[in-house]
């Protein structure tokens, strides 16, 4: 095991925070990226379902055509990475058996073994009406969220979560209906500006004691 240190975590955690303005100019190395976009494969999420993907858009001239739908906001055309994180429509019993085909198929057991697992799953989707499911699945892909900014601190990639986009408009651009998707939340990833005025502004949180309580 190679944990880092607690110093090491809250350093780079303080480190972090929501860049207002990238460096254009810098990009993220490619092994770095690799590492980052394989963090979001190894994000949890509930029974596993992985009920996501993650639109990395490459495309100079999208990224600025999503400027106008972002508030404006020019972290999305340029910051080195841009993740759309999307949600998969219609979450239900075709993807509790997709996830124990996979399940047999990396623990080398009989399809038949996860059959209790899929049924199980497949009950609790079916369970719920269709908007608290997607409600529930919602929540998988901020895990994913927070896992990305966690992962990309800890490389010193500067990142900025930003809900600040019109969901609709972004689908609608980037073809997301058609493949079966739905974008909830981006992350900006990159460098910061040496003039980003963010930078050196305190980070506003509540005390401790008033956050976390023992009981
Ligand atoms: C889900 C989410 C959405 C956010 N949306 C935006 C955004 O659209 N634009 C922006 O500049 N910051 C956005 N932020 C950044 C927050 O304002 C920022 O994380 C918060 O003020 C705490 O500051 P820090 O992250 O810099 O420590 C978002 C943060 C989160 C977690």
């Amino acid at each position: 095991m190679n944990a880092v240190t607690p110093d090491q975590l809250l350093g780079q955690l303080r480190w972090r925070y929501a860049v207002k303005k990238f460096d254009a100019d810098q990009r993220i190395p490619a092994p770095t990226w690799a590492a980052l976009e394989e963090s979001l494969v190894l994000s949890s999420s509930s029974y596993g379902l992985q009920p996501w993907k993650f639109f990395v858009v490459e495309t100079p001239a999208t990224r600025e055509r999503l400027v106008p739908h972002s508030w404006g906001q020019r972290q999305v055309a340029e910051a080195s990475h841009l993740v759309v994180f999307a949600l998969k429509a219609d979450v239900g019993a075709a993807d509790a058996e997709r996830l124990a085909l996979r399940t047999a198929e990396v623990r080398g057991v009989p399809v038949a073994a996860t059959d209790g697992y899929r049924k199980m799953v497949a009950n609790a989707l079916a369970s719920k009406p269709r908007p608290e499911v997607d409600v529930w699945m919602t929540h998988q892909v901020y895990i994913a969220l927070g896992h990305f900014l966690t992962a990309a601190a800890m490389l010193g990639v500067d990142t900025c979560p930003m809900e600040g986009f019109v969901s609709a408009e972004y689908d609608e651009i980037l073809g997301l209906p058609a493949l079966g998707y739905r974008s909830v939340v981006l992350a900006a990833a990159g460098y910061r500006a040496a003039d980003d005025r963010s930078a050196g502004q305190p980070k506003v949180r509540f005390p401790h004691a008033e956050v976390v309580q023992p009981l």
